[in-house]
C-alpha cells in the first residue's frame, strides 16, 4: 500500500492508496482518481496546472530540478512544499505523504 492523504480544493480529506500507479506520475493517479487537475500541458512541466502542496513528507521527495524548478521558480506564489505533480514518479517512499490541491 502506498497511502496519501489528499486535500482537494473544497478543502475535503480523504486517503487515497495509489499503488497501482507506482511508477507512474502522480499526476496520473490523481486525474485517474477523479482529482480535478487540468495539467494542461500533459506532463512537461510547463503550465503549473497540476501543482500540489506536500503538507507532509516533503523529506522523501528529490529536490525539483531542470524544467520543474524552472516552473516553479516563475510561480508568483510558489513554496519550497510547492511541487508539480506530473514530475513525481509514485514510490512507496510517498507512503504516508500528505498533499493539498490549491485552488487556483
Ligand atoms: S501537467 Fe503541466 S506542469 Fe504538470
Amino acid at each position: 500500500m502506498i497511502n496519501i492523504t489528499i486535500q482537494n480544493i473544497e478543502e475535503e480529506t480523504a486517503v487515497l492508496d495509489v499503488q497501482q500507479f507506482e511508477g507512474h506520475s502522480l499526476m496520473e493517479a490523481l486525474k485517474s482518481s477523479g482529482y480535478d487537475l487540468l495539467a494542461a500541458c500533459g506532463g512537461m512541466a510547463l503550465c503549473a496546472s497540476c501543482r500540489i502542496e506536500i503538507e507532509k513528507g516533503i523529506g522523501a521527495l528529490a529536490e525539483p530540478f531542470g524544467q520543474e524548478l524552472d516552473t516553479l521558480d516563475v510561480l508568483p506564489d510558489a513554496a519550497i512544499s510547492s511541487r508539480l505533480s506530473c514530475q513525481l514518479k509514485v514510490n512507496q517512499e510517498m507512503d504516508g505523504m500528505h498533499i493539498r490541491i490549491p485552488k487556483s
